[in-house]
């Protein structure tokens, strides 16, 4: 690390409130003005002439980006997922990674009970029809889709993120919560405590109307939610995906959303993002979000205050709160 004011590279934009603390705190700072996503080539410059580089989602750092060194000793990810990180990596060349956890959870958790809504309730073939000048009015047979007071919803994943909408479905929509995390033994750590906890995925998708997937994405959880598992969801449930879009194979859900194995799926990330197959935007029975699980005003200003804490630890040589590598 260079002595004195450490060069910072931030890749895109933040909420201004967040990038006025960052022109203040350092004169050496680099703001993605025009927020145009960095590429392989200028992540790879930031890495060999910054200190600090903040990256988000939107940014690789596999593996090979760190090969041979980096002038880079502190990545603070604007996020709390991390699976486009190669952390061991980054660790191995030197690299302190943080992100940001708790602090969207409960935005996401949101979304992802917006999502829950607008699938069962056809909400988005609605407003595309109203758009469109197509609604010809009210009639008893139009757009009919499921109740989602006291139908089951199952949780992939019952930490923070899947706690939260946990929580929400059971005491605001009264819905049993039957969840997978090997992780969890007590239910009412999560805060639901008559949530029923089973020992596999497929289980869960067996027995829930509603499936809503909150594992980290990444080597251990890719392809998860495959053809095979498709097929164990009833016929009339939904899956909702906020959390990252690795976890399901887009072919088989597109196949199992055309066919009627599944009733409808909900997604807010995607396994090539921002590209979107044209196949599932065809679909009918996919409502597709694009990445807003946290994207609310006071979200992203905590997100981006939670990077700068975690960047005030390092530098003041404290341990950064929320390293994970
Ligand atoms: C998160 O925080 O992980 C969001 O998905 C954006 O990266």
């Amino acid at each position: 690390m260079s002595d004195g004011d450490p060069t910072v590279v931030v890749t895109r934009r933040w909420p201004e409130p967040v990038e006025r603390q960052l022109r203040e705190r350092f004169s050496s700072v680099q703001l993605n003005t025009d927020d145009t996503p960095f590429g392989a080539d200028r992540l790879r410059e930031a890495l060999q002439q910054a200190d600090v580089v903040l990256p988000t989602v939107s940014d690789r750092l596999p593996a090979e980006m760190f090969a041979g060194g980096v002038r880079t000793r502190f990545l603070g990810n604007f996020g709390v997922g991390f699976n486009h990180i190669d952390v061991d990596a980054a660790a191995a060349a030197g690299v302190v990674v943080t992100n940001t956890p708790g602090v969207l959870t409960d935005a996401t958790a949101d979304t992802a009970m917006t999502l829950v809504l607008m699938t069962a309730r056809r909400a988005g073939e609605g407003e595309r029809e109203v758009r469109d000048g197509r609604w010809t009015g009210w009639r008893p047979t139009h757009l009919l889709g499921s109740d989602v007071t006291g139908r089951t919803i199952g949780i992939l994943g019952m930490g923070r993120i899947g706690s939260a909408v946990a929580r929400r479905a059971r005491f605001g929509f009264d819905m049993p919560v039957v969840y997978y995390d090997p992780n969890v033994t007590d239910p009412a750590s999560a805060g639901v405590p008559d949530a029923r906890g089973v020992g596999t995925v497929e289980e869960v998708l067996e027995q829930a109307d509603v499936v809503s997937l909150h594992m980290p994405g990444g080597a251990g959880n890719s392809r998860l939610i495959d053809a095979e598992r498709l097929a164990r969801m009833k016929a009339t449930a939904f899956l909702i995906n906020t959390a990252r879009g690795d976890i399901v194979d887009t072919g088989a859900l597109v196949k199992a959303l055309s066919n009627g194995t599944i009733a409808g799926a909900g997604l807010d990330v995607y396994d090539t993002e921002p590209e979107v197959p044209e196949a599932l935007r065809a679909l009918p029975n996919a409502v597709l979000l694009p990445h807003l699980g946290s994207a609310t005003w006071q979200t992203r200003v905590a997100m981006g205050e939670m990077v700068l804490d975690n960047l005030t630890a390092f530098l003041e040589g404290r341990p950064p709160p929320c390293r994970v590598a």
